[in-house]
């Protein structure tokens, strides 16, 4: 049996940093609301002209530098992202054009906010099945392209950013059960739940409007859910791997909103200082938010080789799932 062992990770934020108060400038919020209600104190918002594809695949070539790995040996790439630069093609197919590796099965995965971690899951099970080696995995948004920016509900919530990883197929050593120590995903977890796919939606698409549109939320709605479709998956990810909330190393999870992260934890009763956050910085975004908060733990040292990682998320569909792994 193979194992997708995590062998590199990268990030890329635009210049362009934009802080509560430059928000509440142009509509009617504050930087004591936006931190009191969600822990965000500032998010990047890409420039004039740059694209998902752009972000994605800045971001691609951070993960294999780290990786060690030249392009030419991919033999698969999964982009999750809810903000494609076009309808069609897959953005994939444009970073991997960038990376200039014809000819390699590349797609979009569209999950919202839960978009990385089924991006990871379906890379695992290639990896699994044999069908591929070494996989690039992204998640990259544009956010600021589809938000209402006269919206105080819902602008203030939202960043853009991308963040890779790299995988590799690794023999699983034989017989050491799902405690072993050997590294690489221990389990995934996906689940979604249609009848409420209008608590959190963009109210455009090519076969409604023909518009791109802009972001509704029902945000106490989403909030109620989020919480206890977060406390369910790491639940079901621990149980499925007969693992202990002290056994987790790093919770790596969704950067929505502060509060919900804290209940994640309390649930897991998991310190702060276990909890890897970049909502203050980044804001929420979406399928990038797993990834850039990842990178952020792995390149200043705090999650190290052998740390045993849980990664969370939801997002609209409802989508959530969880991936457990040895770093
Ligand atoms: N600045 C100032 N006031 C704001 C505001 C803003 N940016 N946004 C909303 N308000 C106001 C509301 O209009 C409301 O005013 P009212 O009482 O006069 O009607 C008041 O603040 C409370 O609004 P409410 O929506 O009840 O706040 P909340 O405590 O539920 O917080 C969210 C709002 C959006 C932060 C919260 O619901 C949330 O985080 N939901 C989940 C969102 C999310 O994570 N989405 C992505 C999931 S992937």
């Amino acid at each position: 049996m193979m194992k997708s062992v995590f062998i590199g990770c990268g990030a890329y934020l635009p210049q362009r940093k934009v802080s509560n108060d430059e928000l509440a400038a142009k509509v009617d919020t504050s930087d004591d609301w936006i931190v009191a209600r969600t822990g965000i104190s500032s998010r990047h918002i890409a420039a004039d002209g740059e694209m998902t594809s752009d972000l994605a695949h800045a971001a691609a070539v951070t993960a294999l530098s780290s990786a060690g790995m030249a392009a030419s040996e991919l033999d698969l790439i999964v982009l999750a992202t809810a903000t494609p630069d076009q309808t069609f093609p897959a953005t994939a197919t444009k970073v991997q054009a960038r990376l200039g590796v014809p000819g390699i099965p590349a797609f979009d995965v569209q999950a919202v906010c839960s978009g990385f971690i089924y991006a990871l899951a379906v890379a695992d099970n290639f990896i699994k099945a044999a069908q591929a080696r070494n996989v690039l995995v992204i998640g990259a948004e544009t956010f600021s392209r589809i938000l209402d920016w006269e919206d105080r509900t819902t602008c203030v919530l939202f960043g853009d950013g991308a963040g890779a990883v790299v995988l590799r197929a690794e023999d699983e050593v034989a017989g050491t059960g799902r405690r072993s120590d050997s590294r690489g995903i221990m389990s995934t977890h996906l689940h979604a739940d249609g009848r409420h796919h209008d608590m959190l939606y963009v109210d455009g698409g090519p076969s409604s409007t023909g518009t791109a549109g802009v972001i509704q939320m029902r945000g106490k709605e989403v909030f109620r859910h989020a919480v206890s479709n977060l406390a369910a998956v790491v639940t079901e990810a621990l149980e499925a791997n007969d693992l202990a909330p002290g056994d987790i190393n790093w919770l790596v999870p969704h950067q929505a909103n502060q509060r919900i992260i804290d209940h994640t934890a309390r649930k897991l009763k998991m310190p702060r200082e276990k909890v890897v956050l970049t909502v203050a910085e980044h804001g929420n975004t979406s399928a990038a938010s797993v990834p850039l908060a990842l990178n952020a733990a792995v390149s200043d040292g705090r999650i190290k080789q052998g740390d045993v990682i849980l990664m969370e998320a939801m997002g609209g569909g409802f989508t959530w799932g969880s991936v457990l792994a040895r770093w």
